[in-house]
């Protein structure tokens, strides 16, 4: 197990994340606040009314919580990651009514093909082993007509980019070429595919055809 991933299953970074690590960090990689990086999801995913949204690598909930107060009626959003820690503190930090948390691996879903209206991945896919199996099984989840929604790495060519190389290699954290994510939506017929690029991070989202 490499840097990254043990520092993700250690209590004491479950318990800063949500307010302090993430915050801080995902500000300086990308300039964006969470607050403004919750809202786009929203916006991104089409959230509302009884949609059904899957979290993917959820960590505390920071992100599961939000999504779900935008649904009603029948809609619910789960989270899943595979961290015990960060459950326990999604679990008491991000419960709610349209919420719930599940153990599992996003390399491997528990879950039926097509079962979503919306599927996320933010601030996750460059810890993953396969962050291609990963992601094509976000894409069998997703239902026709559903969006999906990622926020990962992008391998910058300026010194910074070079530098981020150095310390992703060093610690475990992958750095992603920014055609990989596109292609790979493409090649599974998904459409409408959106890229931005912000400091270090990218954003990708697209949707499957009705
Ligand atoms: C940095 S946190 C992201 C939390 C939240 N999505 C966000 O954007 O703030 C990354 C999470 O990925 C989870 N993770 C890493 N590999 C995973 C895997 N194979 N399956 C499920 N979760 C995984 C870690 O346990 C950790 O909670």
């Amino acid at each position: 197990m490499n840097l990254a991933r043990l520092t993700m299953n250690a209590p004491a970074l479950a318990a800063v994340y949500e307010h302090a690590w993430r915050p801080a960090l995902f500000y300086l990689a990308s300039g964006r606040t969470t607050a403004t990086d919750r809202r786009d999801a929203v916006t991104t995913l089409h959230l509302d009314g009884a949609k059904k949204v899957l979290d993917i690598a959820c960590g505390p909930g920071n992100f599961t919580k939000y999504l779900s107060n935008a649904l009603s009626d029948d809609g619910y959003a789960i989270g899943l990651d595979y961290s015990e820690p960060m459950l326990a503190r999604a679990v008491a930090d991000n419960a709610g009514p349209r919420v719930g948390y599940v153990r599992g691996d996003a390399r491997k879903l528990p879950f039926a093909d097509g079962s979503f209206d919306a599927v996320c991945c933010f601030g996750a896919l460059y810890l993953i082993p396969d962050p291609i199996a990963a992601t094509r099984e976000m894409i069998r989840v997703l239902a026709p007509g559903g969006r999906i929604a990622i926020t990962t790495s992008h391998r910058a060519d300026n010194a910074i980019g070079h530098a981020s190389r150095i310390v992703g290699g060093w610690s475990g954290l992958r750095v992603f070429d920014n055609d990989i994510f596109p292609k790979l939506f493409a090649e599974h017929g998904l459409v409408d595919i959106d890229q931005q690029v912000h400091r270090l991070l990218q954003y990708v989202s697209a949707a499957r055809p009705a």
